[in-house]
């Protein structure tokens, strides 16, 4: 571990210097099944990443195995259930192992095999962590799609990647609600034939359909013994896919891969958080996204942490959940995104204080830029100005966090994520695709692969290159903008291309549309971001319908609905405006540039509009807008 600022230049220096050498050493630490034989193959000509090329292992080994011998009796996952009535879990890195090897072997019963892919659709249970570890037991890529997605998505997702079993549950508990998982599923399923086995967990206990296809996971746990070796697995044997949306309509199934992700996720994990051995880490992302898959489950378990897995939302039975399981478990760590700390902050700071938080030591960020009000609030009201804040940036594609301070190690500055990891090259471009040197603001791109950075996307490498590769050549592209500082700090300050960060969920614009776009009298739609005071960012929706007479609330509410359903809940655009067109180029693309003011309030900053095709319409958005 990083101890000191001046380890922490050392271990950046000679990363830079020496990239191979450097990954080598960190990645001797782990338990490997044989070593590799080269440490990085790639080539920004023909991207195409290896690492630690012929390597074997199985990440849960490193997981689970590894920890019997020291801290069997150490809890892996506490679980914190929604209901606050229901008793937490406590499961220790033996039972773990135990129920994995058993989960496992439940999945091999049903006909599952290394390199098949699974889909798990479920709730933040322990099953669900565990699903994902059997998963990597037995070889087979997990798939995990967020339990707040439609049945649209989720057959979008299921058939793009060929699964042929789906985990899921009868239903999930999410605040005063209940999610009816498995009608879902059903609804799903009628359209991806590869799925031929469904295993259903029992958490509601709610009424659910039967289909042939469909057994009850308890049941199946019953037949099986809990004796399953760990799966050979090549350094570059897939591990999961995870989709994230892009600026076209179609998700990309971002493939991570064992070797580099293990490495990376548990480097990162170890210096970013700083955890000692008695520490309890609570990380409230779902494991749904990467954070979950990478700091909830991988990351910490391959460092023999307890990692708490939270069922509940924020605010349920009240706003002071979070404050309240904190003080519970006391917990020494606490990882959350900034769309939950602006929401809890508009609340009066009573329901902080009334909590001991003493147990406290170490807050994060991430999911998107955290504002200066909500991380002095943090500071203040949840670490008493005792806490160093980590703001962590990193995306789906970069598997772990790439720019971040080191807990009391390095030095924070609020609203910044601060530097680089060590080994990840991090620059600035302008438009021409020039580093800048020094100070700046600019495109920011990474010049040297690291670790866990994606592989492909599934079954379109084409896009890959294109998507990241491409736009800035010998350079990783994120899509995001940043600013530096004359101290080397980054402050990422958003997107900058057609996906909107809307409560940390990251949106593209693309695949509203298209979902708008069917609605019979929708002629054209745009959708854009502008900001907002809790969820950072919200959606604006322009709509051109057939007939300019009909009722537009009608209309609004089948949008929203529409949305929903293809998308998912997340996705419901906030303002939704029936025009009569949309500002165009001559060449017919649509000014999003203009849109995205328009929608912000910002009327006298459209710059030049007299090269639009109908600069008229902008007057008319302007009338309707105030
Ligand atoms: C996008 C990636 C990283 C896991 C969760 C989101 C934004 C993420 C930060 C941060 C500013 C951030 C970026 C990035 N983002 N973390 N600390 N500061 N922006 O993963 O869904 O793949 O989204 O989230 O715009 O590109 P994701």
């Amino acid at each position: 571990m990083i101890k000191s600022l001046s380890e922490f230049k050392q271990a950046s220096a000679q990363a830079k210097e020496n990239p191979d050498g450097f990954w080598s050493e960190v990645a001797s630490e782990f338990q490997w099944k044989a070593p590799w034989k080269q440490t990085l193959d790639f080539d920004f000509s023909n991207p195409e990443v290896k690492w630690f090329v012929g390597g074997k292992l199985n990440i849960t080994e490193n997981c689970l195995d590894r920890h019997l011998a020291t801290q069997p009796n150490k809890t892996a996952i506490l679980f914190e259930p929604n209901d606050p009535a229901e008793a937490a879990q406590h499961i220790t890195y033996k039972e773990l192992h135990k129920r994995v090897c058993q989960t496992a072997n439940m999945l091999k019963a049903n006909g599952a095999k290394k390199g098949d892919r699974i889909c798990i659709y479920m709730p933040m249970v322990p099953e669900l962590a565990i699903a994902v570890l059997a998963c990597a037991r037995i070889g087979a890529i997990h798939s995990v799609v967020f339990a707040g997605f439609s049945a649209t998505a989720l057959a979008a997702r299921i058939n793009d990647a060929s699964c042929s079993m789906l985990l899921t549950a009868d239903g999930g508990f999410r605040g005063a609600k209940t999610i009816a998982l498995k009608e879902i599923a059903d609804e799903a399923l009628v359209s991806c034939s590869t799925v031929n086995c469904c295993l259903v967990l029992q958490r509601t206990q709610q009424v659910v359909q039967w289909n042939s296809i469909d057994k009850w996971w308890h049941e199946e746990l019953e037949k099986v013994d809990d004796n399953c070796p760990a799966e050979v697995m090549d350094s570059e044997d897939p591990l999961f896919i995870l989709y994230t949306s892009g600026s076209t309509g179609k998700p990309k199934g971002m493939v991570h891969t064992c070797g580099g992700y293990m490495v990376y996720t548990a480097y990162t994990f170890k210096n970013v958080f700083q955890c000692q051995p008695n520490d309890v880490y609570w990380c409230t992302a779902d494991i749904g996204w990467i954070t979950g898959h990478s700091y909830i489950v991988y990351g910490p378990l391959v460092n023999g942490a307890t990692t708490v897995m939270f069922e509940g939302v924020p605010s349920y039975p009240a706003f002071d959940r979070f404050w309240e399981v904190c003080a519970k478990h006391k917990i020494t760590h606490f990882y959350t995104a900034p769309t939950a700390i602006r929401a809890l902050e508009k609340h009066p700071t009573s329901l902080v204080e009334k909590h001991d938080l003493s147990s406290l030591k170490v807050l994060g960020s991430v999911g998107e830029p955290i504002n200066a009000e909500a991380w002095h609030w943090y500071d203040e009201h949840v670490g008493k100005h005792n806490c160093p804040i980590v703001d962590t940036w990193w995306q789906t594609e970069t598997g772990g966090i790439l720019i971040s301070s080191l807990a009391g190690v390095t030095p924070q500055k609020p609203t910044f994520a601060t530097l680089p990891m060590p080994g990840v090259q991090v620059v600035l471009l302008n438009n021409e695709g020039d580093e800048i040197e020094g100070e700046g603001e600019g495109i920011l791109a990474i010049k040297h692969p690291w670790p866990s950075i994606a592989r492909t996307i599934w079954g379109d490498h084409e896009r890959y290159k294109n998507v990241y590769f491409s736009a800035y050549p010998g350079y990783y592209f994120a899509g995001d903008g940043a600013l530096r500082d004359a101290e080397g700090n980054y402050r990422i300050t958003g997107r900058v291309d057609d996906v909107v960060i809307v409560s940390g969920h990251n949106l593209g614009t693309a695949p509203i549309e298209n979902a708008i776009n069917e609605h019979p009298e929708v002629v054209e739609s745009a959708v854009v971001g502008y900001p907002h005071d809790i969820k950072g960012n919200a959606l604006c929706t322009y709509v051109i319908v057939r007939d300019m007479g009909v009722d537009s609330s009608i209309i609004e509410k089948e949008i929203r609905e529409e949305v929903a359903k293809t998308i998912g809940p997340i996705a419901k655009p906030d303002r939704i405006l029936v025009v009569s067109g949309l500002p165009k180029t001559r060449s017919g693309k649509i000014m999003r540039r203009i849109l995205r003011k328009l929608a912000a309030g910002e009327h006298d900053q459209l710059g030049d509009i007299s090269t639009l095709l109908n600069p008229e319409i902008v007057e008319e958005i302007k009338r309707q807008n105030s």
